[in-house]
């Protein structure tokens, strides 16, 4: 059993843990950490992805459960004369989302914090107050003299990463939690806590292999090299959802609210999940009195799109825990949705034999 307490030191070291797109060591380490102890073999793939192994009853089916471990950053692209830093994009931002916030560039010196600097508004034309800022315009002001005095005292290199500055923190009496990356720490805690679960009971009627993935953000490339590694017959992602309950966003945007379960994806721009799999985990949803709900997305792209069609393909699914916020500095997340989407998931892994895998596996 997982007190809240245990349940805010987890969340919160992985949320506040720095680890961009392509430079997940510190989440990797964190993972590995909470998963080695019950897991059957840790390994990872050429690429990076942690994949823990849980032997259960029966070697088949192989079911895969995945979250990513990178999160939106920047890169150090050049030093200006004066010392400012020009930076790339790591991942999926809005530009407005950029302006005027505080990061931390991880250099061989260590840790140096820093700021998206905004042109002060008095010095601006009324016209150029309702204007937007562009990502190429801005810059990372360090406290930095020169170029010299960047790359010397503080240690920045191009090439360094850069996460958000921001810290996990309760709100509503701990009922709701603030933090960057969620999008997808809040997948791997999900997964972490569905796996202690599955350790405490029963031996499950299969072999989990549980992928914490690397450069979801980019283009889904860990999941690709994973899902392919394990071979998975069924697999299960683990996301950070899109709330759509807040001023501003439609329901046609996005359907789920924050606080009223987890969420299925039935289309995103990446995949369409696998039928009867999807009406499974409705079933075994309402069976163990779980809050389910449902998204229709436009747009978004997920692991479970690799892991679907991984060598010839496999039934998928995506799992999400609803985020208001996400891709910014400040994420929002309920607390009993995390608990009931780590039920759900260790309620249908106990339900995946190989006679109902293989039922999923077939279409008429
Ligand atoms: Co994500």
């Amino acid at each position: 059993m997982t007190t809240h307490e245990e349940l805010e030191r987890l969340l919160a070291d992985l949320t506040n843990a720095h680890g961009p797109t392509g430079f997940e060591g510190p989440v990797r380490a964190i993972m590995r950490r909470e998963l080695s102890p019950i897991a059957s073999a840790v390994e990872t793939d050429g690429l990076g992805s942690l994949i823990a192994r849980f032997d259960g009853a029966a070697e088949r089916p192989r079911v895969m459960l995945a979250a990513h471990m990178d999160e939106l950053g920047l890169m150090v692209r050049r030093i200006t004369d004066e010392g400012f830093l020009k930076f790339q994009t790591l991942g999926g931002w809005l530009d407005q989302s950029l302006i005027n916030q505080r990061w931390i560039i991880r250099t061989r010196n260590g840790d140096v914090t820093g700021i998206t600097g905004v042109k002060s508004v008095h010095v601006m034309s009324v016209e150029a107050r309702g204007r937007l800022f562009k990502r190429e315009d801005m810059f990372i002001d360090v406290g930095a003299t020169s170029r010299r005095d960047a790359e010397e005292r503080l240690g920045i290199h191009p090439g360094d990463p850069i996460a958000p500055d921001s810290t996990f923190t309760p709100l509503a009496g701990g009922e709701r939690y603030l933090a960057k990356a969620w999008d997808d720490r809040v997948g791997l805690a999900v997964m972490t806590l569905a796996l202690r679960d599955l350790r405490s009971g029963e031996p499950h009627p299969n072999t989990v292999f549980a992928v914490s993935t690397v450069q979801e953000e980019v283009g889904l490339r860990g999941a690709e090299t994973s899902a392919h590694h394990v071979g998975l017959d069924i697999g299960i992602n683990i996301e950070s959802g899109v709330a759509g309950d807040y001023p501003g966003i439609t329901a046609d945007e996005a359907q789920e609210r924050i606080g009223e379960g987890p969420a299925i994806f039935l289309h995103d721009s990446s995949m369409l999940p696998n039928q009867r799999l999807r009406d499974f985990v409705i079933d075994v949803a309402a069976e163990a009195a779980i809050p389910l709900q449902f998204n229709v997305l436009s747009g978004y792209g997920q692991d479970g799109a690799q892991m679907q069609r991984a060598r010839a393909g496999a039934p998928s699914i995506n799992i999400a825990v609803p985020t208001r916020y996400l891709h910014s500095h400040n994420s929002i997340v309920a607390r009993d949705d995390i608990l009931n989407a780590a039920k759900l998931v260790a309620a249908v892994v106990r339900r995946l034999d190989s006679d109902t895998v293989e039922r999923l596996r077939a279409f008429d």
